[in-house]
């Protein structure tokens, strides 16, 4: 591992909370196969296998421990947690018609459509079967009423893109469903299984929530100005006509012949070559890339202002790191 890897946060905590996920990955990869239809783990094991950052399993991992949990549940949840990610991200490509994932080709464009969505909905499925080992009701909940809210902010997606009238506030509110849902959840539910107070648990909620939306600003900037280091397709969100934060940002700066770029590029979907590298320039022009950067930044300080209160712990250090780092970070 190069001094640079060991130095970023996630790897971090990965490694502060080792064996927990040596035991997480062993429950992943003993859930994720199927004995009857074998293409469940001919695709689970291609996005699996591609590694993938592991944020939110490490999430509830870190809260569990940072609130004092010594029992076996935490891993179970973690599990849970990145089962609900890997089959957000196979049903994600699907709808985003992508074509590359984790430096990998996507499952829909290796296979097809229809075994992303099945093995997609087969995960959420065994997501469910493993929560319920954890025999917490409440925890059930919070994951259930997640997976609901980050589908409802696929489709608020769906509905707003095209739309040049999309505001800043409908940015939020779909950014918060489908990414900021997952990581805030998965922080609640570490302090939950912990048995904190409500206080507390409001905490974890609120560092995962602030930490999801600046993850997921910074995903934006990725898409336009992030290059091959992403492992992802880029101008992904240009070409499927996304009003994203960068974008956003652009169109309320835009004269009369920038708006009518966007209105044909956008509105129309009328894309021909070169509108990619337009629509970088004129980002670029508006300091729209830098605003939304500036924005990120502000919710990573929400989220290390959340864990104020949080007694000394390895796990809390390295979490107020990892605000930092999702704003910096080019994967
Ligand atoms: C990708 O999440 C989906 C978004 C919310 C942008 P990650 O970037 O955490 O994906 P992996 O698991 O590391 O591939
Ligand atoms: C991320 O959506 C949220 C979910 C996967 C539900 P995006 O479409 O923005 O994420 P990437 O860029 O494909 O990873
Ligand atoms: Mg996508
Ligand atoms: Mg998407």
């Amino acid at each position: 591992m190069s001094l640079d890897a060991a130095t970023k946060p996630q790897e971090r905590l990965a490694e502060a909370l080792a064996e927990d996920m040596d035991r997480v990955n062993g429950m992943i990869r003993a859930r994720m196969a199927s004995e009857h239809a074998p293409r469940i783990p001919e695709v689970t094991a291609h996005l699996v296998e591609a590694g993938g950052k592991r944020l939110r399993p490490l999430l509830t991992l870190g809260a569990a421990r940072m609130c004092g949990y010594d029992g076996p549940h935490h891993v179970h949840l973690a599990a849970t947690v990145e089962f609900i990610h890997t089959a957000t991200l196979l049903h994600d490509d699907v709808v985003d018609d992508s074509a590359q994932r984790r430096g990998r080709p996507t499952a829909n464009l290796l296979w097809d459509n229809t075994s992303s969505v099945l093995v997609g909905d087969y995960l959420f499925a065994r997501a469910f079967q493993l929560m319920t080992e954890t025999g917490s009701l409440r925890v059930l909940r919070i994951l259930s009423d997640a997976a609901a809210t980050i589908a409802e902010g696929e489709v608020l997606q769906l509905t707003a893109a095209r739309d040049l009238a999309t505001t800043e506030d409908i940015y939020l509110q779909i950014v918060r469903g489908k990414t900021a849902a997952l990581f805030s959840a998965a922080m609640e539910v570490g302090g939950v299984i912990a048995g904190q107070d409500a206080a507390r648990v409001q905490a974890m909620f609120d560092y995962g929530d602030a930490l999801g939306i600046a993850f997921q600003m910074v995903d934006d900037v990725l898409d336009y100005a992030g290059g091959d280091a992403t492992g992802k397709n880029i101008g992904d969100d240009f070409r499927e006509r996304k009003l994203t934060l960068p974008l956003i940002k652009a169109l309320a700066a835009a004269g009369a012949e920038e708006r009518s770029f966007w209105s044909r590029t956008i509105e129309q979907g009328r894309q021909e070559a070169g509108d990619l590298d337009t629509a970088l320039a004129l980002l670029d022009q508006h300091g729209a890339i830098a605003a939304t950067r500036a924005e990120a930044l502000a919710w990573a300080d929400r989220a290390k202002a959340a864990l104020a209160d949080m007694p000394d712990h390895e796990v809390r250090d390295i979490l107020l790191d990892l605000a930092d780092y999702v704003v910096a970070r080019v994967r």
